[in-house]
């Protein structure tokens, strides 16, 4: 495993010419990236605000789970967006994030499968290896936040994250989480400014790597019961059709498990 904290210089080149990142933070623990970000936002922080860490106490999943990663294991950050679209588009950005960061970690485990759980677990081998939480925070912002497992090889385990995976264990050896944000970044960049251009371009490649397309699956809802069917179609608007037998119901969110693939 790299360094806890990123040399200087990886933060200055973070921020160096034409890139999404406009300022870049790092904390060695924080509650929560997203949190900071959020804070950060409300004050009035520009898009492209970085906030990096090596250790969350409070660090925050989707449908309001917690978020667990051992210092050193992991990739944790925050970025400021203010992408100034029509809000009808904005559901489509975590999965945008999604597909960007399967793009930025397939060269690191060439030869096995990266692809997507609706709407952004990146799954490696079938193995959730990363999570996205996107928040909106007001004034007209949106939080991306990004936990990313690189080596989890000598970390024990809770029982929750026993199916989980991480870079090092699929890929070839140890994995510089530095040089790995960078291309995270560059990623990043490309995909959010096509999209600020032409907002539905990308869900044909989204699409192609979502591994819950045409999956038996059951999705688990907060306030709702579980849907069990078959995952027909992803809309235009990132919503995920399931159809049951005898109706297709619309998912907005909720957490999907793959009970027989494609
Ligand atoms: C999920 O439930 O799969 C999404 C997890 C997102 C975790 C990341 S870690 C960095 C950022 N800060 C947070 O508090 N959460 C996100």
């Amino acid at each position: 495993m790299t360094d806890r904290a990123p040399p200087g210089r990886m933060l200055q080149r973070l921020v160096a010419g034409p890139t999404l990142v406009s300022h870049a933070l790092w904390f060695d623990r924080l509650e929560s990236t997203n949190a900071e970000a959020a804070r950060r936002a409300a004050a009035g922080a520009d898009e492209g605000l970085l906030v990096l860490t090596d250790e969350q106490t409070a660090g925050r999943g989707r449908l309001g789970r917690t978020w667990h990663a051992p210092p050193g294991s992991s990739l944790m950050g925050s970025l400021l967006l203010r992408p100034g679209l029509p809000i009808a588009a904005l559901p489509q950005l975590p999965l945008l994030i999604g597909l960007a960061l399967a793009e930025a970690c397939e060269p690191l485990v060439s030869g096995t499968q990266v692809s997507l759980k609706w709407p952004n677990d990146l799954l490696v081998d079938g193995r959730k290896c990363a999570g996205i939480l996107v928040e909106s925070a007001r004034p007209d912002a949106m939080i991306v936040g990004i936990g990313l497992n690189v080596d989890w090889r000598a970390v024990d385990r809770p029982d929750d994250l026993v199916a989980a995976t991480s870079l090092s264990e699929v890929g070839r050896g140890p994995i510089d989480r530095w040089r790995l944000l960078i291309a995270l970044i560059d990623r990043l960049d490309q995909r959010y400014r096509a999209w600020c251009e032409t907002p539905g371009d990308f869900l044909p490649a989204y699409r192609e790597r979502c591994a819950t397309l045409g999956s038996v699956v059951r999705v688990d809802r907060v306030e709702s019961p579980p849907v069990i069917g078959t995952a027909e179609r992803i809309t235009d608007a990132g919503a995920l059709i399931v159809a049951t037998g005898d109706a297709m119901l619309e998912l907005h969110a909720g957490e999907v498990h793959h009970l027989r693939a494609a």
